[in-house]
């Protein structure tokens, strides 16, 4: 660790939630989250909405992130700002500011890649939380990546499955939707989940070579499985809402595990770490629980907080960026899709 205190402001404005926080030497001195409820009423994520929303948010986030850190801009050392993957409008949004703010007060600028951000939050300093050593895998559950990723150092990971059309969260979401559950779904699931039978009904698990995942088929088995239901008893989700939860989150999470069982046995790595708003799900930190005893796995499991888009996660990529010299150009511009 540095002699000197290096003080990162860090931005997220990738999707939906407006956030910003400040790391001191990989210690969370603030974290602020602005999550846009505009969207709710529509059942997903309207692009110019979030920009707008993004917009109007980021002063007073930013703000009260510094306020909250007791730091003053000029005790800054450098703004890290997420860069991409995400939606182009929502991205310009925090690209801007970030540059803007870094060439005003004369400090580096970092970009960040919100994917490994998503994977760094286990290097947050945190009293009682264990880091994973190198090597290690990771899957990224989230509404827009479903991963497996093999981490060799800080910044060389290697995507070694991902899914070939729809993400896990959208699986969770619009599965939820079918059942007439409000948006984002994949809590509401995971909540009636937990007092349902997971075996009360069979959803098919999709076949996908090597470590690759599909869920496009499982949303629409869902949607057949509601229709036939329904024609046969209109009230069938309001008497089956629990158990259909839990069937439906105890087929995703047996995917899931069953690809990264694959990734272990492939790659010999069994040290395994989650992240993306997916990985807040009881069942599948449940199911890695399991996996310790089980397979004797060593697993990693964020706090809530981190899971979900959160600026703590850029700040501490950020942090290991500066601690590698690693700036960027002020040229540098937001890219809706980027690789890890
Ligand atoms: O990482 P995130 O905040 O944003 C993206 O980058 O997409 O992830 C949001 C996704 C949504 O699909 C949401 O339904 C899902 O994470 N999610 C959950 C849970 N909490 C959030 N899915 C299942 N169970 C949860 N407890
Ligand atoms: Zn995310």
């Amino acid at each position: 660790m540095p002699d000197q205190k290096i003080n990162i402001l860090a931005i997220e404005s990738s999707c939906d939630d407006t956030a910003a926080a400040v790391l001191c030497n990989g210690k969370i001195l603030s974290n602020i989250v602005a999550t846009q409820e505009v969207h709710q009423q529509y059942g997903g994520v309207v692009p110019e909405l979030a920009s707008r929303a993004h917009q109007q948010n980021i002063v007073p986030v930013i703000h009260q992130a510094l306020v909250k850190a007791n730091i003053d801009k000029k005790d800054v050392s450098a703004i890290a700002f997420t860069r991409g993957p995400g939606l182009m409008g929502s991205l310009l949004v925090g690209t801007s500011f970030a540059k803007s703010l870094a060439m005003g007060l004369k400090i580096p600028l970092i970009e960040v890649n919100h994917m490994q951000a998503h994977i760094l939050a286990h290097f947050i300093e945190e009293p009682d939380f264990q880091k994973p050593e190198f090597p290690f895998l990771a899957m990224t559950i989230s509404g827009g990546h479903t991963q497996i990723v093999k981490v060799t150092d800080y910044f060389k990971m290697e995507v070694i499955g991902e899914t070939i059309d729809d993400a896990v969260g959208e699986a969770f979401d619009k599965s939820a939707k079918i059942l007439g559950i409000s948006y984002p779904g994949g809590p509401l699931i995971d909540k009636y989940a937990q007092e349902g039978d997971p075996k009360a009904f069979k959803f098919p698990k999709p076949k996908v070579d090597g470590l690759n995942f599909s869920f496009s088929g499982f949303k629409t088995a869902v949607l057949y499985f509601v229709q036939r239901e329904t024609k046969n008893d209109p009230e069938f989700i309001d008497k089956n809402l629990k158990d259909i939860c839990a069937s439906i989150q105890y087929t995703i999470i047996g995917i899931l595990i069953d690809k990264l069982k694959k990734a272990v046995k492939e790659t010999g790595i069994n040290q395994v770490a989650i992240g993306g708003g997916v990985s807040a799900n009881s069942g599948i930190r449940q199911a890695l629980r399991d996996a310790e005893k089980k397979w004797g796995w060593k697993c990693y499991i964020p706090k809530f907080e981190y899971t979900t888009d959160n600026a703590a996660m850029i700040g501490i990529a950020g942090y290991h960026k500066y601690l590698k010299k690693d700036f960027s150009d002020f040229s540098i511009t937001a890219q809706s899709r980027y690789k890890i």
